[in-house]
């Protein structure tokens, strides 16, 4: 067994190119720790989130290695793992889009549940003597049966994502009690940054809405505005992976902020910070979000409703607060603002590049 204790602090993180990745990434480089990230190969780059962590493989002193690997391959994580001798593993790689896993259930299944398994039996066939993290998610609560949710509530999966997180999640549980693995899961709930992809509803909204205010889009079509979610801010939430780590005892946590908006409110919050306060008019699938003008901002396209939703998530980080000192930062005001501001610059400057305005 390799000794944790003897030598520099060495994170292997899967995922490392998504907007949790990249946060993690440069939490743990803040702390000295050297990481090893995989990323998998791909016809264009997929580095943008941490093409400003990059290190040039030839200089000395390198603290941030990128290997590829796929966790539907479990010899390319063997390789990595051996090579990297982690002393925590942060499993944050997942087909993670709940709409598109409905569209690739068999796919979902494998990266995002039985990698699970393939990075425990990695830790365990090589015998590594490192503390594991598993991105666990509130879409286990489902169809919840009580609120707020905590760690005792029962899961009711709804989508093949949240099937495949329970398989994922149950594993890592198995894997403490079996093996006395330190494997923890962190139960997180929604959380967003201006790094968030582009399909999730949050970035969504806050791109349209600056957009639309700098007259490079119509229209935004959503699905279920009346979806309700505990929305945190993604850089508390990386911090709260990393205190999961360093506990005397693995645990279980929810990571939440203890509030729930609906999507409808989000849209109010983005689209009143670029000066196009909204009138709802009409209803289901026939609503629509007027601007100030009278002009139709927002319309319904059933396309984005699910075959089954989760209607309502609302954590209680009670738990965390209490054994990890963790609480969150930013609420979703401010949250909103970070992410309009943040599209605001973004679609500016391609404005200017395509050359619709100037400097
Ligand atoms: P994300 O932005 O979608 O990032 C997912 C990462 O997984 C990307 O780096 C992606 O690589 C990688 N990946 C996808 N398929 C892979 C495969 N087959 N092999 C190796 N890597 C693969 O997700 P996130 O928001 O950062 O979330 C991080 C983790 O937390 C995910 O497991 C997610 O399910 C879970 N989670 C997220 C939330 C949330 O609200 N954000 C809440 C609870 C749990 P590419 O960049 O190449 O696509
Ligand atoms: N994506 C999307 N696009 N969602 C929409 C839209 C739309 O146009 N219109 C309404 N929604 C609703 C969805 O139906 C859902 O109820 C809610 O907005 C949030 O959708 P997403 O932002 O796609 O996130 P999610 O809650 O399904 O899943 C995210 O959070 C989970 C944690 O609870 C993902 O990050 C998962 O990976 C994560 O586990």
């Amino acid at each position: 067994m390799s000794d944790s204790t003897q030598r520099t602090k060495v994170a292997l993180v899967t995922g490392i190119t998504g907007q949790d990745g990249s946060y993690l990434t440069e939490l743990l480089l803040s702390k000295g720790y050297e990481v090893w990230g995989i990323i998998r190969r791909s016809s264009s780059f997929n580095t943008d989130r941490i093409d400003h962590l990059y290190q040039d493989p030839h200089e000395p002193n390198v603290r941030l290695h990128l290997r590829y690997g796929d966790l539907s391959d479990a010899s390319s994580l063997l390789k990595i793992f051996a090579e990297a001798q982690p002393t925590e593993v942060y499993n944050l790689a997942a087909q993670s889009h709940v709409k598109v896993s409905f569209d690739i259930p068999e796919y979902t299944a494998d990266v995002t549940g039985v990698g699970v398994v393939r990075i425990l039996e990695a830790i365990r066939q090589l015998n590594l003597n490192t503390r594991f993290y598993q991105a666990s998610s509130s879409e286990l609560y489902g169809k919840v049966t009580e609120t707020p949710q905590s760690e005792t509530t029962p899961f009711w999966p709804r989508s093949p994502y949240a099937c495949a997180k329970a398989l994922g999640f149950y594993m890592t549980r198995n894997y403490r009690e079996s093996y006395g693995m330190f494997a923890v899961n962190g139960i997180l709930f929604n959380h967003e940054s201006p790094r968030r992809g582009e399909t999730f509803v949050t970035r969504k909204i806050s791109r349209a809405a600056a957009r639309i205010s700098l007259g490079m889009q119509e229209t935004l079509y959503l699905g279920n505005l009346d979806a309700r979610r505990d929305w945190g801010f993604a850089g508390d939430y990386v911090e709260a992976m990393w205190r999961m780590l360093q506990v005397d005892d693995p645990d279980d946590f929810v990571i939440a902020t203890g509030e729930t908006h609906t999507v409808r409110e989000f849209c109010e919050l983005c689209f009143q910070e670029v000066g196009l306060p909204i009138e709802w008019k009409g209803s289901e699938a026939n609503e629509v979000g007027l601007g100030p003008d009278g002009q139709v901002m927002i319309r319904i396209d059933p396309k984005y409703f699910r075959p089954a939703e989760v209607d309502l998530l609302l954590g209680d980080p009670s738990k965390a607060r209490r054994l990890l000192n963790w609480s969150p930062t930013v609420m979703l005001d401010e949250l909103a603002k970070m992410m309009v501001h943040s599209d605001l610059d973004l679609s500016k400057h391609e404005a200017i590049e395509r050359g619709i305005a100037t400097a």
